[in-house]
């Protein structure tokens, strides 16, 4: 699905009847360079974290599990455009609200890169971490990303496996309590800003 021709029934089609979907060319050419500019200077300035799998009480980083490094999406620091992406996320959340008749209210997304050899082993967002995640985005940063450079989202479907390439301005939509999901490793740094549409405010403490 193209989101520079894009058909709103047909998406919401999509995700009421097999809860995933792709959008292609989601983010404009300027937004994307914005964007990787900003994921840079977090980079530069070593904001990057090893992201860990679980809760508050049931933390753990388990480069067995999940090896990928991440940067949280703030509301008071984020850097322009990065602010203008959640922004955006947020009004797409509300149309996606009118549409499916949910009640979707905050969204927490980060960056994140995948740096060679990292992966995210098959799981599904809603139980690991957090019941109050409804809708899971993943949406891709890299340019020139060639066949061969590993780093796919592999999405279960019934007994098929769905295996999609993290192309730049692709958007990734999935139900987060049901579609498992996983990244296969990549061979190449692997740049995402994954974010969760959440059916309460962010009014406790659930970035650690
Ligand atoms: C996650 C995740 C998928 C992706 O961060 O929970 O599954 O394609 N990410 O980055
Ligand atoms: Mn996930």
């Amino acid at each position: 699905m193209d989101y520079r021709n894009l058909n709103w029934e047909d998406l919401l089609d999509q995700l009421a009847e097999r809860s995933w979907l792709v959008l292609d060319n989601f983010l404009s050419l300027e937004e994307l360079n914005a964007l990787l500019k900003e994921f840079e200077q977090h980079r530069k300035q070593e904001d990057l974290r090893r992201a860990g799998i679980g809760n508050a009480f049931h933390y753990q980083k388990d480069k067995e599990v999940r090896g990928d490094y991440i940067v949280w999406i703030d509301k008071e620091e984020s850097a322009s455009h990065t602010w203008s992406f959640y922004q955006r996320m947020l009004s797409f959340m509300g149309d996606l609200n009118r549409g499916l008749l949910l009640s979707m209210k905050e969204i927490e997304a980060h960056f994140a890169l995948y740096p060679p050899g990292a992966f995210y082993q098959r799981h599904v967002d809603q139980f690991k971490n957090n019941g109050h995640r409804i809708l899971s985005f993943a949406c891709y940063l890299n340019r020139n990303w060639q066949e061969g450079d590993g780093g796919e989202i592999e999405i279960v479907d019934g007994d098929q496996i769905v295996v999609i390439p993290p192309l730049a301005g692709r958007l990734v939509l999935f139900r987060s309590d049901l579609v498992e999901h996983a990244v296969l490793k990549t061979h190449k740094d692997r740049i995402s800003i994954t974010g969760w549409m959440l059916d309460r405010p962010i009014d406790l403490p659930i970035h650690y």
